[in-house]
Parts: C-alpha cells; sequence; structure tokens
C-alpha cells in the first residue's frame, strides 16, 4: 500500500465551472483517485476553489455583491456541484483560507531572507476614468505574440503566452472599457525567477514521469526565458502583504499577492485545513523531513495551466529551500471545444456541471467525458456524439448485459444464482480473455491513459456479451438445463466482475450493478485472481430499474436548441 496525494487545477470561484473543466482536472483526478483508493492505496485528493484575484473581483462586480459574500455563496454552490458529480475530495478547501493566508506569507518572507524577492518600482496601467491600476484581467487588448483580440492582461486564450498588461496593444479597462489609461510608478515585490532558473531546470529534468505534453510546456518555457514576475497586485482582496510584524508594510500598504502566488500555496493550505477538520496530520503529506518522502504526488490540470506548475509554483517552493514535497507525476489534458468554439464561463458559453445534471445523470457525464476526453487532443463535444456514446457503449453493451441475464435468471431460476454443471472450454476462454482485459485496462489507469483505459473496460464488457451469445442459456435451456446453469452463473459473476471494474468511472451505478447480483465488493480486481464462479450459489439476484436510459432524437434536438451549439 503506497501514500499517493492528488491535486486537481482549483477552479476559480468565478461560477459553477463548465463541462470542459470538469473533463480536464476535476474528474480525470476522481476517477483516477478512485481507482488508486479501489486498489487499497492510502489517496487524498485535495482541492479547493480559487477565491483570489481578478476573476473573483470582476465575477463579484458583475453580481453586485461584495467579493467575500460572493465567494461564500460560490464556494457552497460550487462544492455542491463536485458532489452532485460524486467528486470524492477528501478536501474541499478555500484559498481565502487562514492557513492559506499565513503559508502564503511564510512563503514570501522566506523567498525573500533567501533574496529571491525585492522590492521594485514598476511601471503599471493606470486607469484614469476608473481611479486606480488595472492589475492583470482588469485589462484587455490585441496579444502582441498572436494578435488575438480580447487577450486578458494575464494570459493570452488564444496563443497561451503568459503576459503582462503593459504588453497588450490598444489596452482597454475591462471595468468601464475606457481607453483613458496612462502608465504610472508603483511599488511591488517582485520573484526572482531569473536566479532560479538553473534550479528549476535541473528539477524539471529530473522528473523522469513527467507525461510529455507537461515535459514540453516546461521547457518551452524554460528555453524562452524565465523573468522576474511582480507578485503582488493592487487589489482589495487577496492575502495582504505584509511587513516583518505582521502589520502593514511600509511602501507596500493595501497590497495583495498575485492570485497565482497564493493559489497552489492553497495546495498545502487545504491539507492544513484538512487536517485541523479531521485532526489527522498535515506535515507528513508535504514535508519530505517528515514522511512525505514516501508519497507519492500527481497533479491534474489543464495545459494552460501547466506553465504555473513545473515553473512558477516550483520557483516558489525550490526558492524556499525548504524540504516540501514536489509534484512527481503531472497529467494536463487539452480542450474540450464547444461546436467548435470553446466553452467559457465569463460567457457563459456550454454546458455547466449544474445544467449537465438536468439532463443526464452523473455517471453518464463520467462515462462520456472520460471515455472520450480532450486527452492527447482538444476533443469537440457534440449531443450527437454523446447520444452514440451514452446509447452504445452504456444502455446496449453495459447495461443490457446486466438487464439481460439478471432477468433471465430471475424468469427461468426462481432469481438466484443457480447451481450444478462445470464450467467448460467456454468458461476458460472467457476467463483468459477477462483476465488479459482486466491487466490491460489496469496498465492504462496506471498510466493515466484514461480513454484507453475505457476503451479496455468496454471491450471486457463487450466479450461478455459475446460469451452470453455464445453460451446461449435460453436456447440450452430446452435441452440442457445444467449447462444453461453454467452459463447463468457465469454471467451473474460477470456483472459482479463489471461492477467492480466500472466503480472507478462510474461509482454510483457499479454500485447499483453490484447490487443487483447481491454483491458489495467495489475494490479492483487482481486480473490473476479473478474467478467467474466467486458468488455463493442460491444467492438472491434482482433486476435493476433502468440502468441506462436511452437517448432519444427528440431529447437531442431539445438540447441543441436549449444550449446552443451548432
Ligand atoms: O486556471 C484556473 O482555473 C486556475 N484557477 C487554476 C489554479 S490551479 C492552482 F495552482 F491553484
Ligand atoms: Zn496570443
Amino acid at each position: 500500500m503506497s501514500r499517493i496525494l492528488i491535486t486537481s487545477a482549483l477552479p476559480y470561484i468565478n461560477g459553477v465551472k463548465h463541462l470542459g473543466n470538469l473533463a480536464g482536472s476535476m474528474l480525470p483526478a476522481d476517477v483516477w483517485a478512485r481507482f488508486k483508493r479501489a486498489q487499497g492505496h492510502d489517496v487524498l485528493y485535495i482541492c479547493a476553489t480559487d477565491e483570489h484575484g481578478t476573476p473573483a473581483e470582476l465575477a463579484a462586480a458583475a453580481a453586485g455583491q461584495d467579493v467575500k459574500t460572493y465567494c461564500d455563496e460560490q464556494h457552497e454552490v460550487q462544492r455542491r456541484a463536485g458532489a452532485d458529480f460524486n467528486l470524492s475530495y477528501d478536501w474541499f478547501g478555500r484559498s481565502s483560507s487562514p492557513q492559506n493566508r499565513r503559508l502564503t506569507q511564510h512563503f514570501a518572507r522566506v523567498l525573500e531572507d533567501n533574496g529571491f524577492i525585492e522590492e521594485r518600482v514598476d511601471r503599471m496601467i493606470y486607469s484614469v476614468d476608473d481611479g486606480r491600476f488595472l492589475p492583470d484581467r482588469y485589462v484587455e487588448g490585441t496579444c502582441p505574440h498572436c494578435g488575438h483580440v480580447g487577450a486578458r492582461g494575464d494570459q493570452c486564450d488564444s496563443c497561451g503566452r503568459l503576459l503582462d498588461p503593459t504588453d497588450l496593444i490598444e489596452p482597454y479597462s475591462a471595468v468601464s472599457g475606457s481607453r483613458n489609461l496612462e502608465v504610472r510608478d508603483t511599488r511591488h515585490l517582485y520573484l526572482l525567477q531569473t536566479k532560479l532558473a538553473d534550479d528549476i531546470r535541473a528539477w524539471v529534468d529530473s522528473k523522469a514521469d513527467w507525461q510529455p505534453l507537461a515535459k514540453a510546456i516546461a521547457n518551452k518555457h524554460l528555453d524562452e526565458g524565465l523573468i522576474d514576475r511582480g507578485i503582488t497586485r493592487d487589489l482589495k482582496w487577496g492575502v495582504p502583504v505584509v511587513g516583518p510584524d505582521g502589520g502593514p508594510r511600509p511602501g507596500l500598504e493595501g497590497k495583495v499577492f498575485y492570485v497565482w502566488f497564493d493559489a497552489p500555496i492553497e495546495y498545502i493550505a487545504a491539507t492544513e485545513e484538512w487536517a485541523e477538520a479531521t485532526g489527522a496530520s498535515w506535515r507528513d503529506w508535504w514535508r519530505t523531513d517528515e514522511g512525505a518522502d514516501q508519497v507519492r504526488y500527481v497533479q491534474f490540470m489543464g495545459k494552460d495551466n501547466v506553465a504555473f506548475h513545473t515553473v512558477s509554483f516550483p520557483a516558489t517552493i525550490i526558492g524556499s529551500g525548504e524540504p516540501w514535497k514536489t509534484v512527481d507525476q503531472l497529467k494536463a489534458f487539452n480542450w474540450l471545444n464547444w461546436y467548435g468554439g470553446k466553452f467559457s464561463t465569463s460567457q457563459k458559453r456550454g454546458v455547466f456541471m449544474d445544467q449537465a445534471l438536468e439532463v443526464a445523470p452523473a455517471d453518464v457525464w463520467r462515462w462520456h467525458l472520460t471515455a472520450y476526453g480532450p486527452e492527447h487532443s482538444d476533443a469537440a463535444f457534440t449531443w450527437e456524439q454523446f447520444q452514440s456514446t451514452t446509447n452504445k457503449d452504456l444502455a446496449d453493451v453495459l447495461g443490457n448485459f446486466v438487464n439481460r441475464i439478471v432477468k433471465f435468471t430471475e424468469s427461468k431460476f426462481d432469481g438466484v444464482v443457480p447451481e450444478g454443471g462445470e464450467p467448460g472450454p467456454l468458461e476458460a476462454a472467457l476467463q483468459a480473455d477477462i483476465r488479459a482485459g482486466i491487466a490491460e485496462a489496469k496498465a492504462q489507469f496506471e498510466a493515466m491513459e484514461f480513454r484507453k483505459a475505457c476503451q479496455a473496460l468496454r471491450a471486457v464488457w463487450v466479450r461478455g456479451n459475446e460469451y452470453l451469445q455464445e453460451a446461449a442459456p435460453w436456447t440450452a435451456l430446452k435441452t440442457d438445463r445444467e449447462a444453461a446453469a453454467v452459463g447463468v452463473r457465469t454471467g451473474l459473476n460477470l456483472v459482479a466482475l463489471f461492477a467492480r471494474l466500472a466503480a472507478p468511472v462510474m461509482p454510483e451505478t457499479a454500485a447499483r450493478i453490484a447490487a443487483t447480483v447481491g454483491a458489495e465488493d467495489l475494490s479492483w480486481p487482481e486480473a490473476g485472481a479473478v474467478s467467474l464462479d466467486a458468488l455463493p450459489k442460491g444467492q438472491t439476484v434482482s433486476a435493476p430499474s433502468v440502468l441506462f436510459a436511452k437517448i432519444e432524437d427528440a431529447q437531442v434536438a431539445e438540447w441543441a436548441e436549449r444550449f446552443g451549439g451548432a
């Protein structure tokens, strides 16, 4: 048994997340956490809302609320949306927590003590009409790298480059639209990433297990050359910059840390929140001198977040000189597109987590977004494809198998696992194939190849259906009740096994499937030990109500109309 720490990128507080956010970080992290728990490992899965910075302030202003009230409400909304999708966080924290405030201020202090932070007078964009400086997303304009119009001051959504607001061509205020902007002097703290570049590169080179996309993005940023980054902002909401006595810091009064400085620190602070709430220890998950050297740490995120996790956050950690646990494996996802365009929270385009559950149950979404997610390239979401995968994979293959064999048992074998007969060559061949299929699914899950893992699961379900066709207990029953009993018993054992295999991706349905044959075990099966004659004979079975409802063309038309799209 090993100890595995999992984090998924912290969702911004600005509203319920869309399916692209879910598919690109929280859901695969959850599937993997469930897979690892099902193998018996000690898993800690941490997430939180990312509550600071311009996204929070702008969204609160748009909602006409003060930022704290807005964050309190939206945290609860997101917590509930996650629970409704069965995201099995051990803790869903808040980056505005006192723990994160303390830890962020701690990192800033030690970085400065180590010579990696200095005060600089900065030239920042000031909006005369708004009477304030315009950090990050408060200013928009044209990307100097790719010409994208409407790029945000911190990052271009089109080419993915990190930006500084002063880089933007033809900038305007995101608050008022005003172009009456000036560049004024203001004092800020800078993280001297240039001094840390060699250490960061050596650290990246030492990470043999990162997937290629993550390595490539990290190396691209290192090759382009790191720059010293301003890590404070002229905002009211955030972790305040303090002096050595904990009071306001002379010359930097009223400034807060940049959201991307404190957000990843919340991975640690949220673990502290969890530990305080549960009486557990957080240090043996994060301090390598206190046991965390035995922990395997895996991060899940969308590709736009990779630079922050492979370069910026490591600069904080490495520069502290303290023995913090760093990421061992990093799984990055591409974009889920919405009919050729992008999902967008700020522009409310696409399907959002709460609306999605009005359309189909969580497990149906979980399957679709895991099996056909944006893993190695961008993936296009369409209602037609959602219909097709739901009807084929789930209703026709898995659901139909369970229904057919359990209903047959009810009608012809008194609703119990039948006795009699001996497994023969058909069952031996089936067992060999099923064992190989489970080994394949396991290997793909271990490698975090989610689409391939789901293909392997589907292949196992298909093999089960083929077996039922061959064994045909409904035909055998007419001439040889013992032979029919073997077919039925093997089929019911497959049901119990399919539930265990489905559990990481579809936990609710897996429990329902297991219950149809009176089973409860949802641990991951050890391929070599799988038996297709393990259910107690005489055990009662009972057919489920519909496991997966087929999606009709009329529904597709209705949803396309309701959500827009093509
Ligand atoms: O891109 C985002 O949605 C960010 N809120 C992710 C933050 S991840 C972490 F570092 F906090
Ligand atoms: Zn660009």
